[in-house]
């Protein structure tokens, strides 16, 4: 993380130097009708770097995935992924908000795993790993097969390649909805508290997963979870919300061990 290394002309440079901001938030400001859920949020991710979300209930953390996946917009401030602006695009000098083909283009770079799984019931778990990079990057069917295999393997699903996602259980969904969007080859892994609907003893197996990828690949993460110990195994930095602003940020080893605002050392009271 860093607020000090802005680069003005990063829409034109290689967005996958490691080190460069892959996300950044600049005076983001979102409303549902007068209730201001991020109020001029400024914090961005560096390239390679995992980056968790901790706060109450409603503070804003879905939101920030939410936008960071277009499915909303916010009402003032800017998002940029990449270097790219994510809502708006540059025409003729000025900032102007983005056509569907710029937001579909940028938003290739990053992926997300839902709390409920989200896979598509009427495939089989081999077709839900390929139909996006198929239909979406133009793979070869031979290409996102050969794709589809490695990501089972990674995720520890070999074996259930032919099977429906209904045929399951609920961790291996999950690990499956990892894996597929892992498929898309993003530059960008969100994570919005993808155990919390998990029965209490299949939620190790995924977590597992996730630190292996965290560890083992450069995907750069932002990951809201209430599994603090996870939480400080994988993160490089921890950001504390409340009401829509981060009110802490640091390592992991200092948020959770020495707090410096009140608000955190309550919410980690009631969560740890
Ligand atoms: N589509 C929407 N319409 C109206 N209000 C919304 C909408 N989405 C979110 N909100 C409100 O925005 C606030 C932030 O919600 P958000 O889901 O981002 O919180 P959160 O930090 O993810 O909470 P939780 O830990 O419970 O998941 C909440 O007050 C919520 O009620
Ligand atoms: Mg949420």
């Amino acid at each position: 993380m860093s607020s000090s290394e802005h680069n003005e002309n990063s829409e034109h440079t290689n967005p996958a130097v490691d080190g460069s901001e892959l996300i950044k938030f600049d005076n983001v400001t979102k409303r549902f009708g007068s209730k201001v859920v991020l109020d001029n949020l400024c914090f961005d991710v560096s390239s390679g770097k995992h980056v968790t979300l901790i706060g109450p209930s409603g503070s804003g953390k879905t939101t920030i995935l939410r936008l960071l996946m277009t499915l909303m917009k916010p009402e003032e401030g800017t998002i940029k992924v990449g270097g790219h602006y994510l809502t708006h695009e540059e025409k003729g000098g000025k900032l102007v908000p983005a056509g569907e083909k710029h937001i579909r283009e940028v938003r290739k770079n990053i992926g997300m795993v839902f709390q409920q799984f989200n896979l598509f019931p009427n495939m089989k778990v081999l077709r839900n790993l390929t139909e996006a990079p198929v239909h979406v990057l133009g793979l070869s069917k031979e290409e996102a097969e050969q794709r589809a295999r490695e990501l089972l393997e990674l995720v520890g699903l070999t074996e259930h390649i032919d099977k429906y996602p209904s045929q399951l259980s609920g961790g291996q969904q999950q690990r499956v909805a990892i894996a597929r969007a892992l498929a898309m080859r993003p530059q960008v892994l969100l994570l919005d508290e993808v155990t919390s609907a998990l029965d209490p003893e299949l939620v190790a197996g995924v977590l597992d997963v996730l630190r292996d990828i965290a560890h083992t690949t450069d995907i750069t993460m932002l990951c809201v979870t209430h599994e603090m110990n996870f939480a400080r195994d994988i993160s490089d930095d921890v950001l504390m919300f409340d009401a829509g602003r981060v009110i802490e940020s640091g390592a992991p080893e200092k948020i959770f061990s020495d707090p410096e605002h009140e608000r955190t050392r309550e919410f980690l009271g009631a969560v740890l």
